[in-house]
């Protein structure tokens, strides 16, 4: 038995390419260690990030991004139990606006706005952008991925945003 929380958060300074990318440096590690899956949409104000795992284990990890100052005004949208994950080969997932997957996806379905969405509806479309994405990186590319986060020397446009 899982959970899968749903919040919504505030974004309260730079939450640009760089500092995603900086986030997901260090959250992938951690997830696959832990067993949590996630898939994250942004836009320049607002997170929508959907959280799996472990009951006990998912308390930690909230716990973690409840304490980042990257984001304020957090708001549990849901939180349920469930046999499977929306998520299950993502462990730190992320989209928005401008990500052509999600752009065809969207705009395909002809939806209002994300965030109006009602949760269930939001994951729905989530987890078509996140197939579409699969799509263009196989599993076995995206583990190879992960390790790369791994690696002791960083990417240098990292730097920029510490
Ligand atoms: C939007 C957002 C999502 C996060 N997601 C995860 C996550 O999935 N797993 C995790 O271990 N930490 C997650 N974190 C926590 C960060 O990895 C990091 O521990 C946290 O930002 C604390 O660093 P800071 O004090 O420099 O902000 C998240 C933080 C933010 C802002």
């Amino acid at each position: 038995m899982f959970v899968q929380t749903v919040y919504e958060s505030k974004i309260t300074g730079n939450f640009g390419p760089l500092a995603l990318l900086a986030l997901q440096k260090s959250a992938v590690i951690r997830n696959q260690e832990k067993g949590i899956t996630s898939f994250l949409y942004h836009d320049e104000k607002r997170i929508f990030h959907v959280v799996e795992g472990d009951p006990d284990v998912l308390q930690d990890t909230l716990g973690r991004i409840g304490t980042s100052a990257q984001h304020d005004d957090i708001k549990v949208r849901a939180s349920l139990r469930c046999k499977k994950r929306s998520f299950p080969r993502w462990y730190f997932g992320a989209t928005n606006a401008d990500d052509p997957h999600f752009r065809r996806v969207f705009r395909a379905l002809k939806k209002p706005a994300f965030f109006n969405l009602d949760v269930v509806e939001a994951i729905q479309i989530l987890q078509i952008v996140a197939s579409r994405k699969r799509r263009a990186v196989k599993m076995d590319q995206f583990s190879i991925k992960v390790r790369n986060f791994n690696l002791s020397k960083e990417p240098r446009g990292l730097l920029a945003v510490r």
